[in-house]
């Protein structure tokens, strides 16, 4: 297990040795002790960032693309291996694990055939003797600061499309996460990537984060975490005016219409809600049924959760891990209680599993019914295993109620009607909708919210404009 950080193409700690203990969220036990890096260490990546940029914004995409394509090879040969490290620092289940290795390779793979189509233009002058010419070039130095829900994927779509643009970039793994990031940067190295094109630091967020922000050399830093987190980079971001992408807190709105599929509908929701424990952004945060089928759909929800198995993520099986840490289970025991006491009736779950001999940290599967505006449930993030259910008479009810969020990251619905499908897509205020699809996630197309979910977008060709500057040449002949 590689546990030293990635600077200039070397492996090294902390200059203070200090260190910090990653644990396994379903037993608590010591896995690793990984270097707790700071400013000065941050300020060494960000040079050798820079060092290594000429060199490696000089190479054609399709030599870079090659690496890339190298990179997301060696994380397909390497799945189980990474997917038993990202289940055991991080508690998902191994499928789940196994599935963001497959999804997180896509991402690399997707990146190295973009870049060989960052086209440039010519721009019809309003002089006969004037051309004008528009390229498109590397941001530069760029950064990302990445989540410990997804402690692959959520590195390789900033680092792929970085990368296949020319740009080089520092990597700060989530605390909880890092030694994921750190065995890819390990296969980064095996792929071919050179010296200073990649650094992966682990440690102190807040220092390293500002020195991110303070430090001029750093064009653009890509971010996934929590607004308020997403608020003070932007605060800081302003001292150099650094360029950022934002991919911020959701609260999804899950709608399902009397006219819907409703086994459709629960497999759906099932996917978007228990993915991860809860644990996405892009999880079914508040689910909004048409009063005709609202009973019916509630009572085959609860038989699909009765199925749900849950244990240690690296059990056979088992399709409920942990949550995270003591702080996310407490949050989701408060938005239980506070649905309950205004009124929400437990329809499943709603207290903790205690398993023998492991943390006190799993959740059961729970079903609140009778949910409303006014309970915490509803209104904000909830990151576990909960499904506030909400009854709704009409399509432009339901759609007001989805709106009513300060969130915009996605939204999903359930329909058979054609024409519904489109007018909802369309009202939805929400940078992602899953019309008829609880799992919208992919590499090819453009993630990313609006409103307090942030800015930018990741996948698809989209991504590729957040590494790249547009230049104009107006050419005299
Ligand atoms: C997230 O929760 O931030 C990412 C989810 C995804 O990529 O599907």
């Amino acid at each position: 297990m590689r546990t030293e950080n990635l600077i200039d193409g070397g492996w090294r700690g902390a200059d203070s040795g200090r260190m910090f203990e990653v644990t396994d969220p379903a037993t608590d036990q010591p896995l690793a002790s990984v270097p707790s890096c700071g400013t000065t260490e941050t300020r060494m990546a960000i040079e050798a960032a820079a060092r290594a940029l000429p060199g490696w914004r000089a190479r054609t995409a399709m030599d870079r693309g090659a690496i890339l394509r190298r990179l997301a090879e060696l994380m397909i040969g390497a799945q189980d291996r990474l997917a038993a490290l990202m289940t055991a620092e991080q508690g998902k289940p191994l499928a789940e694990s196994k599935g963001e290795i497959a999804y997180a390779a896509a991402f690399v793979d997707w990146a190295a055939e973009e870049g060989k189509r960052v086209y440039g233009e010519t721009v019809p002058a309003s002089h006969a003797d004037k051309r004008i010419l528009v390229l498109r070039q590397p941001v530069g130095v760029t950064a990302a600061i990445t989540p410990w829900n997804f402690p692959a994927a959520m590195i390789t779509r900033k680092l792929g499309p970085a990368l296949a643009a020319g740009c080089t970039m520092i990597v700060k793994p989530a605390e909880q996460t890092p030694l994921t990031a750190l065995a890819l940067a390990e296969l980064c190295v095996e792929a071919g990537v050179p010296p200073g094109v990649v650094n992966v630091i682990t440690g102190d967020a807040k220092a390293i984060g500002e020195e991110l922000l303070a430090n001029p050399t750093v064009r653009k830093l890509s971010f996934t975490g929590s607004t308020e987190v997403g608020r003070i980079l932007m605060r800081n971001a302003a001292q150099n005016l650094t360029r950022l992408s934002l991919e911020l807190g959701g609260h999804a709105p899950f709608l399902v219409f009397a006219d819907a599929d409703l086994d459709r509908a629960v497999q759906g929701l099932m996917a978007a809600k228990f993915r991860n424990m809860g644990q996405t952004c892009i999880c079914a945060n508040r689910v909004f049924v048409e009063a005709p089928v609202h009973d019916e759909f509630c009572a085959r929800l609860e038989e699909a959760v009765a199925g749900l198995r849950i244990g240690r993520g690296d059990e056979a099986g088992v399709q409920v891990g942990p949550l995270i840490d003591d702080d996310a289970i407490a949050k989701v025991e408060r938005h239980v209680a506070d649905a309950a006491a205004k009124g929400a009736v437990v329809r499943a779950g709603g207290a903790r599993a205690r398993i023998e001999g492991l943390a006190d940290r799993f959740y059961l599967p729970t079903i609140l019914a009778g949910c409303t505006a006014a309970m915490a449930v509803c209104r904000e993030e909830t990151f576990g295993p909960v499904v506030p259910l909400i009854r709704f008479d009409d399509e432009a009810d339901a759609i007001a109620r989805a709106n009513d969020s300060p969130f915009g990251l996605a939204a999903y619905f359930y329909t058979r009607d054609a024409s519904r499908l489109m007018r909802v897509a369309e009202a939805l205020e929400y940078g992602i909708v899953g019309a008829n699809d609880g799992a919208p996630s992919t590499a090819q197309a453009p993630f990313g919210g609006v409103k307090h979910s942030g800015f930018g977008r990741e996948g698809g060709r989209y991504v590729m404009h957040e590494y790249l500057d547009v230049k104009y040449v107006s050419w005299a002949l």
